[in-house]
């Protein structure tokens, strides 16, 4: 019997840039919303959202042409998808590969949902969580930001 599916890969492999590896699955999105990526710039971008990863469960995955990620940028992605792999592509090949930490502290990272913290007022001061068990807390009125984090990420 022949087997009429198309065959063959759609994502074609990138010679350099960087592959973001086992993002929270439905997670995708917001990390190329933190990146900047809105698809009118010219590099390529793929994204696979939940796709099978390992004997269960799911992932998405976006591989960026010719982009290496900065600190902040990392940061960002570790309090949506604390589990991600960041794959270094070089001529094709995986050349560095890491894991994503949350830092104890968050420096202008996240918006305090808090109307009437000082860190939205007038002349805000810089915001400031304290990573807990718990949630992100606020160092300045202690506001817990426990779900869609990803909401508040500035
Ligand atoms: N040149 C490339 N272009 C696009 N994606 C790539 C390229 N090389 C590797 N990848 C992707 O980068 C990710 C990491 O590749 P690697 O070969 O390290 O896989 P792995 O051994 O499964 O890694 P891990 O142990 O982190 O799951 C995979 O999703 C792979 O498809
Ligand atoms: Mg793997
Ligand atoms: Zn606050």
């Amino acid at each position: 019997m022949t087997d009429e599916r198309p065959q063959g890969l759609l994502i074609s492999p990138i010679r350099s840039g960087t592959v973001i590896d086992h993002i929270t699955a439905g997670q995708a999105l917001n990390v190329l919303r933190i990146l900047g990526i809105t698809g009118t710039t010219a590099e390529s971008v793929s994204v696979a959202t939940n796709v099978a990863s390992g004997l269960v469960g799911k992932k998405d995955i976006v591989k960026i042409e010719n982009r290496e990620l900065r600190k902040e940028e990392v940061d960002r992605i570790a309090l949506i998808a604390p589990n991600a792999t960041i794959n270094i592509i070089r001529e094709f090949v995986v050349a560095e590969k890491k894991g994503v930490e949350t830092p104890a502290e968050l420096s202008g990272v996240v918006r305090c949902p808090n109307p009437g913290c000082i860190s939205n007022t007038a002349e805000p001061a810089r915001s400031r969580f304290i990573v807990t068990p718990n949630g992100l807390r606020c160092h300045y009125c202690d506001w817990l930001v426990t779900k869609e984090i990803a909401e508040h990420i500035l």
